[in-house]
C-alpha cells in the first residue's frame, strides 16, 4: 500500500490518510489504494469509502 504524507484527505479512497485497522467483521473494499490481498487479508480498510460488507452484523475498527 502507498500512503502520501501531507496531502489532504481525499474522501475518495485515493490517498490512504484515513486509513484504519479492521479489528472484526468483513469489509466492501471501495477503495482504490489497497491491493487485491490487501484487501482479503482485510487488516485494514479506507473508512472515507469502504464499509460493513452486506451480512456482517458487525463492523469493529481500531479507534
Ligand atoms: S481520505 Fe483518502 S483514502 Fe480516505
Amino acid at each position: 500500500m502507498s500512503t502520501k504524507q501531507g496531502t489532504a484527505p481525499c474522501k475518495t479512497g485515493t490517498c490512504g490518510t484515513c486509513e484504519t485497522a479492521v479489528l472484526g467483521g468483513s469489509v466492501d473494499h471501495r477503495d482504490s489504494i489497497l491491493t487485491a490481498d490487501e484487501q482479503a487479508a482485510n487488516d485494514t480498510m479506507m473508512i472515507c469509502v469502504s464499509r460493513a460488507e452486506r451480512g456482517c452484523g458487525k463492523l469493529v475498527l481500531e479507534r
